[in-house]
């Protein structure tokens, strides 16, 4: 029998099925980025803890450097596999694969480094923010300061309004989608520019409720019947060369419980909350859409000064 926290870790995906693993070794983008940051950020002879191993991949680019790797995962299927998988490969003996829950695990000795990958789009669904910040409270009281570097170190979160098509041979179904960051979708139209909503920087203490109300303006005019949500991983800062290796996860798009048409020009007005680690429709059921200006030449410029920052590169 499942306890409570093990049926909730179903529902909101924290269960994330064997079979699920092997897209997400696929996932290039992921997988590269994360080789990348990690053979970065972790010095010769580092300890590192992992929270949410899966398959041990990550714990595994690690241990290249690293001198030990604790590799906490909650799925004893996983536990399992990822003991099978890290003894096939170089240096994952450095790794022990622990069996615990990573709102309850700390290591026997500070960590130089704590590998979390347990994100959604939005930091939906995944307990990302709660883990790490439950870890951060367990580790000073343990140990003290100063507390480890986080990988990743902070992430960026951005929407935009878009026109999408939802017409499936001629069915009609407004429903979730995700898309892959480097394909170019033709029924899909971007109605404005993205507007950054939320940073999470896990250096510093983090809230789990996300909130935000913020403007856009109309570039393209069409029929605005959904939001993308962007986010943007920022793995490690590379500080000798004043950059980051980042990770982009799929774009997510919910469709609008009431489509409108906009204008190029026009001023649209949109909110929403929800918690991290919250589901999809708590954000859905959160999102309030509306027209706040018309379109008219003489007041274009006033109408610029009240759109906020919404470049997102
Ligand atoms: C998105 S997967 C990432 C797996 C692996 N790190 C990778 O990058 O391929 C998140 C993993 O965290 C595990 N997980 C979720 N909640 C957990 C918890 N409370 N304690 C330990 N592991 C957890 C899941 O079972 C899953 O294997």
């Amino acid at each position: 029998m499942l306890n409570e926290r093990e049926i909730e870790s179903c529902y909101l995906g924290q269960f994330i099925p064997v079979h699920y693993h092997h897209n997400m070794l696929m996932d290039h983008n992921r997988m590269h980025s994360f080789k990348s940051a990690i053979y970065h950020a972790v010095k010769p002879g580092a300890k590192v803890l992992e929270l949410g191993g899966g398959t041990g991949v990550l714990s595994f680019f690690a241990a290249q450097q690293a001198d030990k790797v604790y590799c906490v995962e909650f799925n004893p299927d996983m536990v399992q596999e990822a003991r099978r998988f890290l003894a096939m490969n170089e240096n994952g003996h450095k790794v022990e694969v622990i069996h615990a829950d990573a709102f309850e695990y700390l290591p026997p000795e500070p960590v130089d480094i704590v590998i979390c990958e347990m994100i959604h789009v939005g930091m939906l669904r995944e307990k990302q923010v709660e883990v790490i910040e439950s870890f951060k409270r367990r580790y000073l009281a343990r140990f003290g300061g100063p507390l480890p570097i986080f990988l990743p170190e902070a992430v960026i979160m951005a929407v935009q309004p878009l026109q999408l098509e939802y017409d499936f041979e001629g069915f009609q179904a407004p429903i979730i989608q995700f898309q892959q960051t480097n394909v170019v979708y033709p029924g899909t139209i971007e109605l404005a520019q993205p507007g950054v909503y939320s940073i999470l920087d896990f250096n510093q203490p983090v809230d789990s409720l996300i909130a935000w109300e913020g403007r856009f303006l109309v570039e393209k005019g069409g029929r605005m019947n959904a939001l993308r949500f962007i986010t943007k991983n920022v793995l490690t800062i590379i500080e000798e060369r004043g950059t980051t290796i980042d990770w982009l996860n799929h774009y997510m798009m919910l469709p609008l419980a009431r489509p409108f048409d906009v204008q190029a020009g026009d001023i649209v007005q949109v909110s929403f909350a929800y918690r991290a680690g919250g589901s999809i429709p708590s954000l859905e059921a959160s999102i309030r859409t509306e027209v706040v200006a018309r379109y008219e030449e003489q007041e274009n410029e006033q109408v610029r000064e009240q759109v906020g920052e919404s470049v997102f590169a």
